[in-house]
């Protein structure tokens, strides 16, 4: 089966540039309608521009397809709302967001100032709700939505000097996991991509040889896969060279230490039977935890709670 999105309007956050520019040529190739916007900032975040995303425009015109381009800063709500509005009287319509624009302020923790994380957190987790916030009801009301987080390796696994940008990316998880369960019933789908990419946020950090395998195109297909009309829902997509892999969260059975043995002193004689991996389990939501854990004490006790799965 192809994947098209004929007839379907996309938004793509920071597609001006490296992943995002990718992005939307990917989605106007199979015939998307596509919004790119961007800011113009420079890595930092600083400073402001207009021509990036019209240069990414004009490529998608020029190959016969439908493009505007809009400036909002995704962390202002009110030139989010612009945007969305612009997008609404234009298209009519919804289906797509992407939530790529990014930045980086990279010092160790010991270093970086307060303001320095909070201009990160506010591009990527700020930014990245406030547009999932602007397009909600339109997907609500359309009973039709997909929706791209965009979170790291940094986020997921860790990275030496990017408590920031970690703490940011890690975020995505979160609301992906809230949004999933918020969305189903309206067949909104939030899914996110843990990208690796040669683009100029990373062409310092590794060699040549690497960076010309991990060029932006071999990415975009999974990305177009995450919001196409066969999309997954609750999938953290990594992606890098044409490789693709799954993050997934899991919680190991556990162990009930009742009495005297739940101390301190308890967990840690404990710490590998906690551990064990047998019987590991992906949680679907919150309170599967909390019945899990009360039905464990209810268990030892003999007794019975109302309670399901
Ligand atoms: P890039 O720097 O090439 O592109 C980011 C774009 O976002 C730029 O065009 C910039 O003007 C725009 N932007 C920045 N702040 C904005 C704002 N407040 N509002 C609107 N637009 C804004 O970076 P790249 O590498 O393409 O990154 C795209 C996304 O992928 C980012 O979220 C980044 O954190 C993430 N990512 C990238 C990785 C990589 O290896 N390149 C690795 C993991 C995640």
């Amino acid at each position: 089966m192809d994947i098209r999105f004929d007839g379907r309007v996309a938004i793509v956050t920071g597609a001006g540039a490296g992943l995002g520019r990718s992005h939307a040529l990917g989605l106007a190739a199979r015939g998307a309608r596509v919004v790119i916007n961007d800011l113009g900032a420079a890595t930092d975040g600083e400073g402001r521009s207009a021509s990036a995303a019209s240069a990414v425009v004009d490529e998608i015109r020029a190959g016969g397809g439908e493009a505007i381009a809009h400036g909002a800063d995704v962390a202002d709500e009110a030139e989010i709302a612009d945007m969305v509005d612009q997008t609404m009287t234009q298209w009519g319509r919804i289906d797509i967001l992407v939530n790529n624009a990014g930045i980086l302020r990279d010092k160790t923790f010991a270093k970086m100032t307060m303001d320095d994380f909070r201009k990160v957190v506010d591009v990527h987790l700020m930014g990245t709700a406030t547009c999932t916030h602007a397009v909600w009801p339109i997907m609500r009301e359309q009973k039709y939505g997909r929706i791209v987080l965009t979170s790291s390796a940094s986020g997921l696994y860790g990275n030496f000097g990017q408590a920031n940008y970690g703490a940011a990316k890690a975020a995505m998880m979160g609301l992906m996991n809230v949004l999933h369960l918020e969305g189903a019933r309206d067949d909104i789908r939030v899914n996110t991509l843990a990208p690796t990419a040669a683009t100029r946020m990373t062409e310092s950090l590794m060699p040549e040889e690497a960076l010309a395998l991990l060029q932006p195109e071999t990415i975009t297909p999974g990305l177009l896969y995450l919001v196409s009309e066969i999309a997954p829902s609750r999938t953290i997509l990594g992606a890098g060279a044409g490789c693709y892999a799954l993050t997934r969260v899991y919680e190991t059975e556990g162990v009930l230490l009742e009495g005297a043995q739940n101390t301190p002193e308890g967990v840690a004689a404990h710490i590998e039977a906690i551990a064990d991996e047998t019987g590991r389990r992906e949680l679907t939501d919150a309170f599967q935890q909390t019945r899990k854990y009360a039905r464990k004490a209810a268990d030892a006790r003999g007794l019975t709670l109302p309670w399901g799965d």
